[in-house]
């Protein structure tokens, strides 16, 4: 028997489906001629667009020899990079401790545990993910364990160069003229744009943020000081600011009149992308589906 027939689950990161929105664009979308388009990255294996970081850091690493399986990783992460990780980490034989602060949802602790991922909690009081990184550095220089920092490593926005960009540009038969990501590590939007643009230098490439005072799970606008080292301003033409309760109001909307259950992120990037596509004509703009709604279950986002 040939098992290579039968793929792994490591095989089945990315190539996620790429969506037309139906009934939501109104009179942005067909009476203009614009066709938008979601990356629907909630299909990913663990559920969100950070399978393929996960996957890129630990295999560059791996054929690097700077780590091999039964080795111990570290990440500080309170969010979907810590559940990819934990799964990358248990399909490839190694040891995950996830460090994060304590006030985090018990449904994203499960998840992580559930892969058998290691979990550390430090006081939200002192610092919430500033301290949790902290003590990740700390227990590297202790010899611990290996720290892969998605906000400093190019293996995270690689993993978009080669797949999530060429899978958009192959999709859409390069007709893709607008990009829309929500911004967190910012691997997602740095590694598409460059790719996208290699392609086609007049694609624009659009960043969803976080308007002042709003949280939105999983990005954030950066202070300058603490922008993620990744992170290059030439790869982004224009940048959108969403208030939390647009996104969620679009997240409602997006379940309920598309049938696309996903994160309130997710939701963000589609607010900017209808902000451009009432902008333009005749244009084909993509936005990235982060991750799925049932994540979010427990904050009550749905219930309104
Ligand atoms: C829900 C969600 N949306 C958006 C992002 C942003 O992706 P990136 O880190 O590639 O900028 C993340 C990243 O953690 C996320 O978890």
């Amino acid at each position: 028997m040939n098992q290579d027939q039968y793929l792994t689950l490591e095989q089945l990161v990315g190539n996620t489906p790429l969506v037309r929105l139906q009934r939501l664009p109104g009179e942005v979308g067909t009476p203009r001629g614009n066709v938008i388009l979601g990356k629907m990255e909630g299909n990913n294996p663990a559920g969100s667009v950070k399978d393929r970081p996960a996957l890129s850091m630990i295999l560059e690493a791996e054929k690097r020899g700077d780590i091999k399986p039964g080795d111990t990783l570290i990440e500080a992460t309170s969010g979907n990079t810590g559940i990819a990780l934990a799964m990358v980490a248990a399909m490839r034989g190694y040891k995950m401790i996830l460090i994060m602060p304590d006030n985090l949802s018990l449904e994203r602790r499960a998840s992580m545990t559930a892969y058998g991922a290691e979990l550390i909690l430090t006081p939200a009081d002192q610092g919430g993910m500033e301290y949790a990184r902290d003590l990740a550095t700390k227990m590297q220089s202790e010899g611990k364990g290996i720290v892969l920092d998605q906000f400093a490593n190019p293996d995270n926005p690689l993993a978009h160069f080669k797949t999530t960009g060429p899978e958009i540009w192959s999709q859409t038969a390069g007709r893709v003229t607008h990009f829309v990501s929500a911004m967190g590590t910012t691997g997602t939007i740095m590694g598409t744009s460059k790719f996208l643009k290699f392609m086609n230098p007049n694609v624009q490439i659009v960043g969803a943020q976080p308007a002042e005072g709003s949280q939105i799970p999983g990005i954030r606008k950066w202070p300058q000081a603490y922008l993620p080292k990744i992170y290059d301003a030439t790869r982004v033409d224009r940048f959108e600011l969403i208030e939390q309760s647009d996104a969620e109001t679009m997240a409602r909307r997006l379940a309920a009149e598309e049938g696309i259950c996903a994160g309130v992120s997710a939701a963000g990037a589609l607010v900017a992308a209808l902000r451009v596509a009432a902008e333009v004509r005749d244009s084909t703009i993509v936005f990235i589906v982060c991750d799925r709604g049932d994540r979010y279950l427990s904050t009550g986002i749905f219930n309104q």
